[in-house]
């Protein structure tokens, strides 16, 4: 028989901290989409992904055998970038909060490229290389480039 705090962790999304208290991991408002990596790239069609057509869109990806999530951003400029939601504090999520990420856990805030407005966190969120092909695929390489 699944325990509460079991069953809160695996159906909604929630880990429990380490004092027993409930922690809301992610950014709920994400739309959040499953991808399955093929050579160590995720490709997205971007006519498929409405959530990135606007300055501020912003997804989730989890994609097949990685267990953090991948945020995609749009940028003001109209490119993308692909960032671990991974603070680099001390490993919490960070939630993505319109032209900032910050992390519910101490504080950390960073742009929607990755770096840091406000610590403790010291270094920027690891970031995966983007391209977009001539016929509108956004190409991840799941290898970090920061
Ligand atoms: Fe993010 Fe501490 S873990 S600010």
């Amino acid at each position: 028989m699944m325990d509460r705090r079991a069953f809160v962790h695996r159906w909604l999304g929630v880990a429990a901290g380490a004092g027993g208290s409930l922690v809301l991991t992610g950014c709920a408002s994400l739309v959040v989409r499953s991808v399955t990596p093929v050579d160590g790239r995720i490709q997205l069609a971007l006519n498929r992904y409405p959530e990135l057509a606007e300055a501020t869109g912003s997804l989730r990806l989890q994609a097949d055998g990685m267990r953090e999530p991948i945020y995609v951003l749009t940028q003001t400029d109209g490119k993308y970038i692909a960032l671990s939601p991974i603070c680099t504090h001390l490993g919490c999520t960070v939630e993505v909060e319109r032209d900032r990420l910050v992390c519910p856990c101490h504080g950390s805030t960073y742009d929607r490229g990755g770096a840091v407005l406000k610590g403790p966190a010291e270094r920027s969120l690891t970031r995966f290389p983007t391209q977009v092909t001539a016929d509108g695929v956004l190409v991840i390489e799941l290898r970090a480039s920061e």
